[in-house]
């Protein structure tokens, strides 16, 4: 099962695959805005498991499936045996001779890596605490939509280094741009957990306007990500610097934009003016989900593929 390629963390792919991933996604996308139909994944199946909450990510799957011509699957712990302790290996051995992809969104890392090791299909890491892969693919695609290429870049992260944090760190390296990170104390990046290889793409501010200075992208996420809940009292007074605003805005490029992967909580780390504001591209990031994941879907179910 070792030949099955997965989606697991950014690092996964190399720089070329990437290459034609966005220009896969820009072809899709196009087509679908011309009302185009496309269905290279006729008759295939994606099941989709969820062990956190989600709006964009089972939307844009799901959506996403349909419009290549196959069916989303969706399952979540409440309702499946994998709430009731069926070991993942065993899920995986089943989950996977019925269907043709599998995307998974839960706690730990270790749970997709347990299933893919496990899996006759490919699996795709739809949100763990450590990484977020399908989010900065979309968001890179967003970028180079807007700005061109991200090579040489700067992106500015103010505020938690969480599983969006690790993933932009991962793609600095395998792309070849640099992450100024902004964190409060003792919410540092630990680069062990953010799976780098040890370059030097990234640079930790204590200030965050210091981070901010002369970025392409300024981008932040909410201060408590899903699963870290008790944590929350503590870190709305240990964030409150932390807010992206007109002032952190006013110090990156001039033509820098704003991202944040959503939801977004107004007044916390981001102020409505910048999340509502001309710099902002946080719609289209959200919509180049569905474009960015069903090149993504293409891609590992049938490999490359002539365009047509
Ligand atoms: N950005 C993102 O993954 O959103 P959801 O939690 O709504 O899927
Ligand atoms: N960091 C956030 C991202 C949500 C899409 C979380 O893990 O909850």
């Amino acid at each position: 099962m070792t030949s099955i390629k997965h989606y697991l963390q950014f690092k996964d792919f190399t720089r070329e695959e990437y290459d034609y991933l966005f220009e896969r996604s820009k072809w899709i996308k196009d087509k679908f805005k011309r009302y185009e139909p496309y269905h290279p994944l006729f008759d295939r199946t994606l099941v989709m498991i969820f062990e956190k909450a989600s709006t964009r990510t089972r939307l844009s799957f799901e959506a996403g499936a349909q419009q290549l011509g196959g069916s989303a699957i969706y399952l979540n712990t409440r309702d499946s045996q994998l709430g009731r302790g069926e070991p993942v290996e065993d899920a995986a051995q089943v989950i996977s001779r019925m269907s043709d992809l599998v995307m998974i969104r839960t706690f730990e890392q270790e749970m997709v890596e347990r299933f893919a090791a496990n899996s006759r299909v490919p699996v795709i890491n739809g949100l763990t605490n450590e990484y977020h892969p399908c989010q900065i693919l979309a968001d890179i695609f967003t970028f180079i939509e807007h700005r061109g290429p991200i090579q040489g870049r700067t992106v500015a992260w103010v505020g938690d280094s969480n599983n969006m944090c690790n993933t932009w760190l991962q793609a600095a390296e395998v792309l070849g741009f640099n992450v100024h990170v902004s964190t409060p104390p003792g919410y540092e990046v630990e680069p062990e957990r953010a799976g780098l290889y040890g370059t030097d793409n990234f640079e930790q501010f204590a200030d965050p306007m210091d981070a901010c200075r002369g970025a392409d992208l300024v981008t932040t996420d909410v201060w408590t990500s899903m699963g870290f809940e008790a944590e929350n009292e503590a870190r709305m007074k240990d964030f409150a610097d932390w807010c992206v605003d007109a002032e952190m805005m006013s110090v990156a490029d001039k033509n820098a934009v704003f991202m944040h992967c959503l939801p977004a909580h107004r007044g916390e780390e981001v102020t409505a003016e910048v999340i509502d504001g001309p710099q902002s591209v946080v719609w289209d990031e959200a919509e180049n989900r569905l474009h960015a994941q069903k090149a993504l879907m293409e891609y590992l179910v049938l490999g490359r593929v002539e365009a047509r």
